[in-house]
């Protein structure tokens, strides 16, 4: 059975309309795979060790990613080192000012657990913006739908 686990950290109404199209994303292009939905704060190492690709959400804030989406890293990250090399993995960033910060310890994340970034690091960046949501959207249908087809 083919998981995707979507770790979401949404904390406003902006970051919710763009969870759930995320979620929309996911469910119209999943075929067999199923989603198993977390918040950042409740996801365990278990639940990345056991996942067929991963698609991550976080805000930057203070010139970092969200404190909780850290946590889950701080939590996880000895137990999954080496365990999940080639992880296909994406990301989006909601950044009310910049997103650099967060993009960098991401993807320097991603790098350090060998995992395989499918597809661009999307930076949600500036005043909100409603056509967000369709990349989002884009984002996590092409991700479900590489893990679907076998392609990532
Ligand atoms: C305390 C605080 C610190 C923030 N720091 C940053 C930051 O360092 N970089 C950035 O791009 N946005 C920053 N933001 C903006 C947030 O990224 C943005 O508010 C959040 O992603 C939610 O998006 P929304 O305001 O559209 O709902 C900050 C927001 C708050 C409240």
């Amino acid at each position: 059975m083919k998981t995707l686990l979507f770790v979401s950290h949404a904390i406003s109404e902006n970051t919710r309309h763009l969870e759930q199209s995320a979620l929309r994303g996911i469910d119209i292009h999943r075929g067999d795979v199923t989603l198993i939905a977390k918040p950042a704060r409740d996801v365990i190492a278990a639940d990345i060790l056991s996942c067929t690709g991963i698609l991550i959400a976080t805000t930057e804030n203070i010139g970092y990613m969200a404190g909780l989406t850290k946590d889950m890293f701080d939590r996880t990250y000895n137990d999954l080192l080496g365990k999940t090399d080639g992880l296909p993995a994406a990301f989006y960033i909601r950044a009310g000012l910049d997103g650099t910060a967060t993009n960098h310890a991401l993807t320097a994340i991603a790098n350090g657990l060998n995992w395989r970034l499918v597809q661009p690091p999307l930076i949600l960046k500036g005043a909100y913006d409603t056509a967000f949501e369709n990349d989002v959207y884009h984002l996590s249908a092409s991700l479900v739908a590489g893990l679907d087809a076998g392609i990532f």
